[in-house]
């Protein structure tokens, strides 16, 4: 039986702008890589953190990744004890979903230490308790993207069921993320609890529409679909610059533009041919308002978190 395990856990879009907290997609252009080895001693502890994001805590059960492979291994009723160390490929704060990816990079490490490991399903489960620490709430649409691959929907939180959704051929992800930082906590808190009925018919309409879209390849309707009418309006303020963000993005041809996750970071969805548009008139329009960027234009592949060594 193995000692130790590496696994890369890649970045994700929460939301994917209508499916607040229950949709996500991978975007495996950048991602986290813990390392989990055995120790004789029980409990979990980390050993180093590096890599973009170093001012995170190393108590394990302050630490989204520790908290989530300390629920594997008391699940696992294991006699000995882990540890690991991360190393962060996912800026801090960015909405990229770096607390679930350095989660579920460390349960899909220490899955592959044990005699009997667990399904990806119950994965999610352990994953979700580290997500917990750092936004303060239960929600999947970075961990089970992250788990599983591509787009993502999950339904239930006790008892969760994903459904990897077909992205249309030739679907191109551009994010651009520009230097500041956004807490979730924050992100979250401003959000006001009601919605008018409205607002819901709109919102379920969208999402409905843009699901079946996915599954027929219609963008149009994916286009028509992609607006958030609850989340982003209230979070746009948080972004400086996003409306023109946005507007810059649809101005060159994208099907839709919205916020990763809980921000900063906006993206697009397009086609492949107006990406290498889209990207820089994007940065452009940070650059318009003070924001220096990274941006990244990534496929949407159905490629989830994995054991690299
Ligand atoms: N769905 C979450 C949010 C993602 O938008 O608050 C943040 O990690």
């Amino acid at each position: 039986m193995r000692n130790s395990a590496t696994a890369f856990a890649p970045a994700t879009v929460g939301n994917v702008g209508i499916g607040f907290d229950i949709l996500g997609h991978t975007v495996e252009a950048i991602g986290d890589r813990v390392q989990v080895t055995r120790a004789a001693e029980r409990g979990v502890r980390i050993r180093a953190i590096t890599g973009v994001a170093t001012e995170l805590p190393l108590e394990a059960d302050k630490n989204t990744a520790g908290r989530a492979l300390a629920a594997l291994a008391e699940a696992a009723g294991l006699e000995h004890g882990f540890e690991m160390a991360i190393e962060k490929g996912i800026p801090l704060g960015s909405g990229l979903g770096g607390s679930a990816a350095s989660a579920v990079a460390a349960v899909v490490a220490g899955n592959a230490l044990l005699p009997r490991p667990y399904s990806t399903l119950e994965l999610l489960k352990f994953a979700m308790q580290g997500e917990a620490v750092a936004s303060g709430s239960v929600h999947v649409d970075n961990i089970a993207p992250c788990l599983f691959g591509g787009l993502v929907l999950t339904v239930g939180v006790d008892h969760p069921r994903t459904k990897q959704i077909p992205v249309p051929p030739g679907i191109r992800a551009v994010l651009v993320h520009p230097h500041m930082f956004l807490s979730t906590k924050e992100a979250r808190r401003i959000l006001s609890t009601t919605v008018t009925l409205s607002d819901l018919v709109w919102q379920c309409a969208n999402l409905a529409g843009f699901i079946s879209a996915c599954y027929t390849n219609d963008l149009d309707m994916i286009r028509d679909a992609f607006e958030d009418v609850v989340v982003e309006p209230q979070r746009q303020a948080l972004i400086p610059g996003f409306k023109a963000v946005k507007q810059a993005a649809m101005a060159n041809g994208a099907l839709g533009c919205s916020i990763s996750g809980a921000g900063p970071t906006t993206f697009a969805w397009c086609l492949e041919r107006d990406a290498a548009r889209i990207a820089p008139a994007m940065v452009a329009a940070f650059a318009a308002h003070g924001l220096g960027c990274d941006h990244w234009i990534s496929a949407i592949e159905p490629t989830g978190a994995r054991v690299i060594d």
